[in-house]
């Protein structure tokens, strides 16, 4: 089994992602500034994989700090070489993610983003860490002209969010045509939802939520009033958005797939599409949220969002061949285990149910 570098792993994805890992028997140290997560996600995720306190420094050390900062990763790099422990693989989430939040402050993503996976990638080179799974984004595909969208299609993000993710796969494909020792597999991710089903980790966003599900928990709990649909004019059958959600521990666990697929395999850079290839628009999720929950989810059609594509559906099928990764879980589960976390974390991580 592997000892691992979890950038970002106190995140939605990278701790549903980390407890996947765990379970599979890899060891883990786990990066992050915990800008927008909190450490009891992790303490959670240690709950979870039954891993005590003393075996926490072992089996999932956390360590405080920003990609940005080239000594804090040169030490952690060093540190664990020293410990007869090396880093032999990386699986890189740290980042910031909001669409809305990139195009009022880009210089700010393509510093985090961009500046902050050169540093990490450029520390890997150094230390002759070459094994990368990287969180890239279905944004940078912009609005595709066909649907579904397989990984040959333009990439041709329309908000600076997008392009930080296109910039990091470019700066990837540069470096690995100098040094073929680089093992990578970049992740594009469709619309990540859902939690893990016991409800003790799921999504936690620090401040208003930008995404559908987090909004339609937080009406249904009675936090927010009114859920905002942006725009009812798409060319789309019930003229809202179409995406394609997928369950986070469906792709947590394409996370140990492509790892496993990078470690067993020559060198390559592999790019997939994580999705589950079907597509709901707004409307059909905010009435599978009311039947499961039980909730009614008052809503109001608004102006239609910058940035935002009206249709977005990933053909899985190359992740379905190279790694033998396809999603199992239906939108209803989706619904049932996000809506089972809010119930049982109405405040998130800042009520300890551990
Ligand atoms: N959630 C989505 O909808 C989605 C979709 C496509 C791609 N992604 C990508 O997946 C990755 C993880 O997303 P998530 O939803 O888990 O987001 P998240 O915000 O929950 O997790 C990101 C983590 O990175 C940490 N972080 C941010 N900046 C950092 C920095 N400079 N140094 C160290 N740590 C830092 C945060 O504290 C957080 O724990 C991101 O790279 C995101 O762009 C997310």
């Amino acid at each position: 089994m592997a000892r691992l570098l979890i950038t970002g792993g106190a995140g939605f994805i990278g701790s549903h992602t980390c407890l996947v890992l765990l379970n599979a028997g890899h060891d883990l140290v786990i990066f992050d500034s915990f800008v927008n997560s909190s450490h009891f996600a992790l303490e959670r995720v240690a709950h979870l994989c039954g891993i005590s306190s003393c075996e926490q420094n072992i089996r999932m050390k956390i360590i405080k700090g920003d990609i940005r900062d080239q000594v804090a990763l040169k030490n952690l790099f060093t540190d664990a070489t020293d410990e007869d422990r090396p880093i032999e693989a990386v699986i890189h989430f740290a980042g910031l993610k909001s669409v809305s939040e990139s195009i009022n402050n880009p210089m700010l993503y393509w510093d985090v983003n961009v500046n902050g996976s050169r540093c990490l990638i450029s520390t890997m080179n150094k230390f002759a860490c070459t094994t990368l799974v990287l969180s890239s984004s279905a944004t940078l595909y912009g609005a595709p002209k066909s649907i579904p969208i397989a990984e040959t299609a333009s990439i041709q993000p329309i908000n600076p969010y997008g392009k930080t993710k296109a910039a990091i796969e470019q700066m990837l494909s540069d470096l690995k045509g100098v040094n073929n020792n680089w093992r990578i597999a970049s992740l594009r991710y469709f619309n990540p939802v859902g939690a893990h089903p016991t409800g003790h980790i799921g999504e936690d966003p620090l401040d208003t939520p930008h995404n559908l599900f987090p909004f339609l928990s937080q009406v249904a709990l009675g936090k927010l009033k009114l859920l905002k649909v942006f725009g009812g004019d798409w060319p789309t059958p019930d003229g809202t958005c179409i995406r394609d959600y997928i369950h986070v521990m469906d792709l947590a666990e394409g996370h140990l797939y492509a790892l496993d697929f990078l470690l067993g395999n020559s060198p390559e850079m592999i790019i997939l599409n994580l999705g589950s290839g079907i597509g709901h628009s707004v409307l059909e999720v905010i009435n599978s949220f009311k039947k499961t929950t039980g909730k009614d989810i008052p809503y109001e059609i608004v102006a239609r969002r910058p940035g935002d594509a009206s249709i977005a559906v990933a053909d899985p099928s190359k992740a379905k061949e190279k790694l033998g990764w396809s999603t199992t879980r239906t939108l209803s589960e989706i619904c049932q285990d996000g809506w089972n976390w809010q119930v049982t974390n109405p405040n998130g991580y800042s009520e300890r149910i551990v």
